[in-house]
């Protein structure tokens, strides 16, 4: 039987397409190109599967229904980059992967709060440009975290990775907010409040970090009356999408001093980056590090393999998009 034809859309890690090669007529993209929305819609045409990513746009108007896809196995947990309902009635099955970069994207959440709140960035640059004068008593005083309240937008399960990170680590508060109730089991080893809404924890906590999914209703969430709550002497630490935040009203609120700084892995209509954040010291801007390592990547890889094979040998794809 002819192999399936799958496409990848962008370049993987090797043990990954080496896997996939053997199994599938692969078309790989080597030069890691980014592939424009209407060469991944004619693709829904050409390929039995299409392996997009979190930097691909898969908008509503290239799903027809006619198509020879099947299934779009993602590469990333989040897909607010793709139109699941349009692709859904399309007859596509899509699938993600969760799990295997929660704990990655924690530790992402723990080095922007630690390097704002030590000001790491900003010692960097100065060191760097030759600009350090040496030892001085007052020079870059950061904020201590022991004690600190850490106030979390979304417990899933990198929202909770990351609270028990700063409790056991740093000795900071939990407080959360979270829309449906969170299993006890997935909270045990952890002391956490949950209250009842967004405004409260914002208002109780020193660093926000945002963990809840991008697009829909949660596009613009931090608004500018929220991020005001956050308070002149708060952080904000962004790794879960751009969308999530104004970036217009974050922006204001830095420059006026409403809140203290902000440590961002993700950016409305990235990998653009405003200049005025750029040009902040009390900002850290990472380039969507979340879940880039190489374990981790890899076990993304073979997860999409999984739902895959899964899918073409006629089983259920263990990580539906539902
Ligand atoms: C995801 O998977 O959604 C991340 O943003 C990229 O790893």
């Amino acid at each position: 039987m002819a192999k399936k034809t799958i496409l990848i859309t962008r370049k993987w890690p090797e043990a990954v397409e080496k896997r996939l090669s053997e199994t599938y007529d692969a078309t790989l993209n080597e030069t890691d190109t980014p592939m424009t929305t209407e060469e991944i819609g004619a693709a829904l045409n050409e390929y039995d599967a299409v392996c997009p990513t979190v930097s691909d746009k898969l908008p509503a108007s290239i799903f027809s229904g006619n198509h020879r896809a099947q299934i779009l196995g993602n590469f990333g947990v989040g897909f607010n980059h793709i139109d699941i309902e349009a692709a859904k009635a399309a007859g596509l099955t899509v699938t993600n992967t969760p799990h295997v970069l929660t704990d990655c994207t924690a530790d992402t959440a723990i080095t922007l709060m630690l390097m704002l709140a030590r000001r790491a960035g900003e010692g960097e640059r100065e060191l760097r440009s030759g600009n350090w004068t040496g030892w001085r008593p007052t020079h870059m005083m950061g904020t201590r975290l022991r004690d600190k309240t850490l106030g979390i937008v979304g417990m899933g399960r990198i929202g909770i990775a990351t609270a028990k990170r700063a409790q056991a680590a740093f000795g900071m508060k939990v407080v959360y907010y979270n829309l449906v109730d969170v299993p006890d089991a997935a909270l045990e080893g952890i002391e956490a409040t949950r209250l009842d809404t967004i405004e409260a924890v914002l208002e109780a906590a020193d660093v926000v970090s945002l963990h809840v999914p991008g697009g829909g209703d949660n596009t613009h969430l931090m608004n500018a009356e929220r991020l005001a709550l956050i308070g002149p002497r708060g952080m904000l630490i962004n790794t879960a999408r751009g969308d999530v935040i104004d970036q217009e009203a974050l922006i204001a609120a830095l420059q006026s001093g409403k809140i203290a700084g902000a440590g961002l892995d993700v950016f409305e209509g990235e990998p653009k980056v405003p200049q005025a954040l750029i040009e902040m010291e009390n900002v850290v801007l990472l380039p969507h590090l979340g879940s880039a390592t190489t374990e981790t990547r890899e076990d993304m890889g073979k997860m999409v393999a999984d739902n895959l094979d899964a899918f073409f040998a006629g089983q259920d794809v263990p990580n539906p998009v539902t």
